[in-house]
């Protein structure tokens, strides 16, 4: 996916300015930086949910605007930031609703196979036939996940997608995105706040600050002492723990 030069004013304040960067295919790139720097206009930008004032998106080579929605659904699957889903589903009803613009309402065996993993990858099994208002906000957010995940796109964008999750299902949840990436070849898109997750799991980092890219490459080269203090305009330490850079801030 390449991204050139995407740009986006609200009463004629730009909230991303200029922005370029091409997204490397089959691996995991996290967004990063201060609230309000920009990064979910951005991931909206890419999944044509909001239009850009400048620039554009390419995928495969063709501006993402030629795509028609429904071949775009094909490729491209997204978790927004805010999701507030109020129809009376269940877990299962809502995962199955990722493979519709696959299969219309018809479910195939090979469609409730991609249900099932999805449902099995969010570890939702013992809650699959319970209604989405009778979960905890945790919960529902990982049925969320796992109807983007249902949807069994080349490329999958999720914005925050460990909002509400304990520790374990954060870690679940992103050691899941690793398989997606190393197992089924899926480029995934992610932005976190959590900045030890997209150290960790992530291959690419982009680091935004201000409506623009401070800083954009392999983990390695943008989790630094530097880097990170110089976009968050505080001290942080960087080790490596099993050859994967850590960052503490106190
Ligand atoms: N619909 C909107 N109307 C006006 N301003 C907006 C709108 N959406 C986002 N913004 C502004 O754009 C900036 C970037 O927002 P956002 O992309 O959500 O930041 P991030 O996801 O990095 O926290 C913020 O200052 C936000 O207030
Ligand atoms: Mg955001």
């Amino acid at each position: 996916m390449n991204i050139q030069g995407l740009t986006k004013r609200y009463q004629g304040r730009t909230v991303v300015d200029g922005v370029s960067f091409s997204i490397p295919k089959g691996k995991v790139t996290s967004l990063i930086g201060p609230n309000g720097a920009g990064k979910s206009t951005v991931m909206s930008m890419i999944s044509r949910l909001i239009a850009q004032d400048e620039g554009l998106v390419e995928l495969d080579g063709t501006h993402i605007g030629h795509w028609k929605s429904r071949e775009l659904a094909r490729r491209l699957a997204i978790l927004t930031q805010s999701n507030n889903i109020q129809m009376k589903l269940t877990v299962r009803e809502l995962v199955a609703f990722g493979r519709f613009p696959y299969s219309g309402s018809r479910i195939t065996a090979e469609d409730a196979e991609i249900i099932d993993r999805a449902i099995a990858y969010m570890e939702l099994e013992e809650f699959q036939d319970r209604f989405l208002d009778e979960l905890s906000g945790g919960q529902r957010q990982r049925a969320l996940i796992a109807m983007v995940i249902a949807q069994d796109t080349e490329y999958i964008l999720l914005d925050e997608p460990t909002n509400n999750l304990d520790i374990y299902h954060a870690t679940n949840l992103m050691k899941t995105v690793r398989r997606l990436c190393d197992e089924l070849g899926k480029t995934v898109i992610l932005v976190l706040h959590e900045i030890n997750y997209a150290a960790f799991y992530s291959d690419y980092i982009c680091a935004f600050k201000d409506g623009g890219i401070a800083k954009f490459g392999p983990v390695h080269e943008v989790i630094t002492k530097e880097n990170l203090s110089a976009i968050y305009g505080v001290e942080f330490e960087v080790q490596t723990v099993k050859g994967r850079p850590l960052s503490i801030y106190y």
